[in-house]
């Protein structure tokens, strides 16, 4: 089944996201606006603010009040995507160029922290205090876990627990948040929000290894991405810790440096690509979804959570 056709009787909700996504951005200098808009309507999977809807369905459901929640945390998730581009100098996102590569480096910066500063000003409609303070943490995590990631680049004597902690806080924590905040705007009490935070944790980590998996895996016209330029650019993931235990290819990867090139590189992903690393780190994807189900089992049952059991099923198969 299609991602889209799960959460089809949301569609009503989804098309208001999209419609106040649109509005929010709107800026008044032609730039920022322009810029914004480029990214937004270039689609994407908008999964957090999906999740932050089902989340909501677990309580009292007001779609005039659980769409600042969806749509501040979709916003968040594109600043993130802006500035993560600079950083890993990439040229394509959602299929299109991205801000750094049709404008620059400096407009993109702004860009993402006018978007940024919209999401929280739709934050302040959202009249919980508890939902402040859990979103902040998640967002000073998401700025530690892109930090290490700089500090950890081309380190390929790193751990496994060092990759966890550094997806935990790059990807995991803002779904585990958009699921819990979706809770916390319906009034869900807070046995069952704290289920579903551990329950997008789950899902959270399960969807980095994925996405590091298909930068081995996959193209870039899949992905609307680049592809396989995590090793090149010495992010070393799940794949690459696993290859890093065979004594062939970890001699190989040890040499990967700054100044490695595109071409130098083919050979090697090829050989990772094609071992058994790809397949123990679906392994350990497959893991943390299970995990993600047996939350979801001590939850009520309702539409909502069979949804997101199909949505952690599609995590673990996805090719995008
Ligand atoms: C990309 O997130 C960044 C990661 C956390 C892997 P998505 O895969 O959700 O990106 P879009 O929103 O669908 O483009
Ligand atoms: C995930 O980082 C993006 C953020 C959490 C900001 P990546 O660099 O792994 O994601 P992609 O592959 O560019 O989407
Ligand atoms: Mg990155
Ligand atoms: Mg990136």
């Amino acid at each position: 089944m299609k991602l889209k056709m799960m959460y089809s009787f949301l569609n009503t909700d989804i098309a208001i996201i999209e419609k106040e996504l649109e509005a929010t951005i709107q800026a008044e200098h032609p730039l920022l606006r322009q810029a914004g808009l480029h990214l937004l309507q270039a689609g994407g999977k908008r999964i957090r603010p999906v999740f932050v809807l089902l989340a909501g369905k677990f309580g009292e459901y007001n779609i005039d009040n659980i769409k600042n929640v969806a749509v501040a945390l979709e916003l968040i998730h594109m600043a993130s995507l802006v500035h993560d581009d600079v950083i890993d100098d990439a040229d394509l996102r959602r299929g299109k160029p991205t801000i750094k590569a049709k404008w620059n480096n400096k407009i993109a910066i702004y860009t993402g922290d006018y978007i940024f500063a919209r999401s929280l000003e739709l934050m302040t409609r959202v009249d919980r205090v508890d939902a402040h303070k859990i979103l902040s943490q998640a967002l000073v995590e998401l700025n530690i876990g892109e930090i290490e990631q700089i500090k950890d680049k081309y380190d390929f004597n790193q751990n496994l627990r060092c990759y966890l902690r550094r997806i935990k806080r790059k990807t995991a924590l803002l779904i585990a948040v958009s699921c819990q905040l979706g809770a916390i705007a319906s009034d869900v009490p807070s046995e069952v929000h704290r289920k579903l935070y551990l329950f997008g944790y789950y899902v959270g980590m399960a969807f980095q290894i994925t996405d590091d998996i298909l930068d081995f895996t996959a193209t870039e016209q899949q992905l609307g991405k680049p592809a396989g330029s995590d090793l090149l650019q010495g992010n070393v993931t799940l794949p690459v810790l696993y290859a890093l235990q065979d004594p062939v290819l970890s001699q190989e990867i040890i040499k990967v440096s700054e100044t490695t090139t595109h071409e130098e590189i083919q050979p090697l992903i090829n050989l990772i690509k094609n071992s058994s690393a790809i397949k123990k780190s679906t392994e350990i994807s497959n893991r943390y979804l299970d995990k993600a189900f047996d939350v979801l089992s001590e939850l009520p049952v309702n539409r909502a959570r069979n949804t997101l059991y199909n949505i952690a099923k599609f995590i673990g198969k996805r090719k995008f």
